[in-house]
């Protein structure tokens, strides 16, 4: 199918010295939790990271009984169903009308390509996969058509310009907790941004450690080339 439209959006954890914006973190948790969790699961992330630092850092005791409020888990010590703890991961998501899996999603998906498959944009924007989301939730036209008996809707992101999910948000759809305006084009970038930190969390400390190991090679070039310098000198 033709390629979608992906717009850029400036998240804040992009570039060398990004960061999680904690805020948005947590208003992308709750439209996660309020909206998308009725159709997709999370089956890699596990609970307990939401009380992470980096994260979206919600207060351990408050992931605890959240957890315990989410379905219940098969043991396959016991072959019995027990409460969910905060050392499970996300509930899953199948069946009719279900969405795939969205612990990998903002690193399966890729937004930006070329020119000409120099990979080029994505060297300067990023690989695109919240951006990716971001365009998928706000590229819905309104228009829909019925194929082999099922909805599609028409979405300006999505390969091939018809997507079974139904319009998942529209504006007020839900009360941030943080008082934040709850436009649809908000709610679209905390969710992305949330999970790329669900695919992502340690990003900020890679960035970091990452930031430490040039500054100890550049010392260390340095070194180098004056040790060399001096090691020779006699000889020239
Ligand atoms: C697909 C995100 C809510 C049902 C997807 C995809 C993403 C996504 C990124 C994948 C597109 C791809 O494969 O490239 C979200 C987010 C939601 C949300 C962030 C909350 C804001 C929902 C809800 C439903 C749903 C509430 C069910 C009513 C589906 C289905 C697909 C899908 C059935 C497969 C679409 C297809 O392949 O044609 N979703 N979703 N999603 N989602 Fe959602």
């Amino acid at each position: 199918g033709s390629e979608g439209h992906i717009h850029d959006v400036a998240f804040s954890f992009e570039g060398p010295f990004g960061k999680y914006d904690q805020q948005q973190l947590r208003r992308g948790f709750q439209v996660y939790r309020e909206v998308c969790a009725a159709c997709h699961g999370m089956k890699f992330v596990p609970l307990r990271t939401l009380a992470d630092e980096g994260g979206p850092q919600m207060d351990p005791a408050w992931v605890r009984a959240f957890a315990a409020e989410l379905d219940e888990v098969y043991d396959p010590e016991t072959d019995e169903t027990r409460p969910r703890k905060e050392t499970d991961m996300f509930p899953t998501r199948r069946g009719d009308g279900m969405g795939p899996d969205l612990s990998l999603m903002a690193k399966a998906r890729a937004g930006f390509h070329g020119p000409y498959g120099t990979g080029i944009s994505q060297l300067v924007n990023g690989i695109g996969g919240p951006e990716y989301i971001v365009s998928i939730l706000t590229g819905y036209t309104g228009e829909e058509v019925e194929m082999a008996g099922s909805i599609f809707y028409e979405n300006t992101a999505f390969p091939g310009g018809l997507i079974s999910m139904p319009p998942p948000l529209s504006d007020e759809l839900i009360e941030y907790e943080d008082g934040h305006e709850a436009s649809v084009h908000h709610m679209a970038e905390d969710v992305s941004a949330f999970l790329m930190w669900a695919a992502e969390p340690k990003l900020m400390a890679r960035k970091q450690w990452g930031f430490v190991g040039v500054l100890l090679l550049t010392l260390l070039t340095t070194l180098l080339y004056l040790t060399n310098k001096r090691l020779w000198a006699p000889h020239k």
